[in-house]
């Protein structure tokens, strides 16, 4: 078939695939893991529209690759710190993301940080498989209860409104800390407080992060952010690792400066600051946030109407934001 050329950078759901194929002809670099930058940039040269996952680093050097007939990178997800928008508006290239199809998940995925981290389940899951000997006791692996306590949200778009809502399902008392104020009603449904970052990091109980990674964001948690909170707090990131100076984390944790943490993100992704892998208070999930099925496929779907809707000339569904 002729038409538009679709070059997707990884393996994405067939459904998505399909969509692409009906509107021209496709390109797809099967691997399941980042594709080696010479093969990304023979990948995409010719393209149309290219789909990209988070850790394709779309710059000057790819777009330039790809060549001026370049119209669409479609990003298979909602955060786009891997795409140089400068260059891409300097070439005229429209960038779109996947919101909201991946709220929920994402919220499920930092709940489940959270309750694995304040009742200390990966770390029971480890004594029990490692055949030490152990014995329910009244003072044995305690954790602590969610009820009452204050849940502080940094960055209140739509993961981390899903993801207050299931604080407040757990009891939780919501507090917020963002550039803008929330809309009205949504403050007002989950009776949230907006408070300055220095007043969340002491009050709150538990504090996820869910803004986007931006130069004004990176290490936004770092040694004094982490000494202001309280030694029973729990810090929680499914958002981007390098918002949190994980080096500092690790020496937080280590010396009881806050309780534990649950990350699904690392700063230098994949690796993992070795320190943090010797220690019992944190949990550490490999970026696994949109995991789902039906997730993954929203996902590549909507980065797939997107495209074929620019090349169509009929504008983008959910370019980003600064565009
Ligand atoms: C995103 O879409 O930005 C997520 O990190 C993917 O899981």
């Amino acid at each position: 078939m002729q038409g538009p050329v679709f070059a997707v950078t990884n393996q994405v759901p067939a459904s998505a695939v399909e969509m692409l194929r009906q509107a021209g002809q496709v390109r797809v670099d099967e691997r399941q893991a980042a594709i080696p930058r010479a093969d990304l940039l023979e990948l995409v040269a010719g393209a149309d529209a290219v789909l990209t996952l988070l850790h394709d680093r779309v710059d000057a050097e790819l777009l330039d690759a790809a060549g001026p007939q370049l119209r669409c990178v479609a990003n298979v997800a909602v955060g786009y710190d891997n795409v140089d928008l400068a260059a891409a508006a300097e070439r005229g290239v429209v960038v779109t993301n996947t919101p909201e199809v991946l709220d929920d998940a994402t919220a499920d995925l930092t709940m489940a940080l959270l309750l694995a981290a304040t009742r200390r389940i990966a770390e029971g899951d480890r004594l029990v498989r490692s055949g030490r000997e152990w014995s329910w006791g009244m003072s044995f692996m305690l954790g602590s209860s969610l009820r009452g306590k204050l849940l502080g949200v940094v960055g209140l778009g739509g993961i981390g409104r899903r993801v207050a809502e299931r604080g407040r399902a757990f009891g939780m008392r919501i507090a917020y800390h963002s550039r803008h104020p929330a809309p009205a009603e949504v403050v007002a449904a989950l009776e949230a407080e907006r408070m300055p970052l220095e007043q969340l990091l002491r009050e709150a109980d538990v504090i996820t992060l869910h803004c986007p990674l931006t130069p004004e964001t990176h290490h936004l948690v770092g040694e004094q952010e982490l000494e202001a909170m309280k030694e029973s707090a729990v810090l929680l990131n499914a958002a981007r690792g390098p918002i949190v100076d994980e080096r500092a984390l690790a020496g937080a944790l280590a010396s009881g400066g806050i309780a534990a943490a649950g990350l699904d993100v690392y700063e230098r992704e994949p690796r993992v600051e070795p320190a943090l892998l010797e220690l019992d208070n944190v949990v550490l999930t490999p970026h696994l946030g949109s995991a789902t099925v039906e997730t993954r496929t929203a996902m590549a779907e909507l980065a797939a109407r997107n495209a074929i809707s620019v090349l169509r000339g009929q504008g983008p569904l959910t370019p980003v934001a600064s565009q």
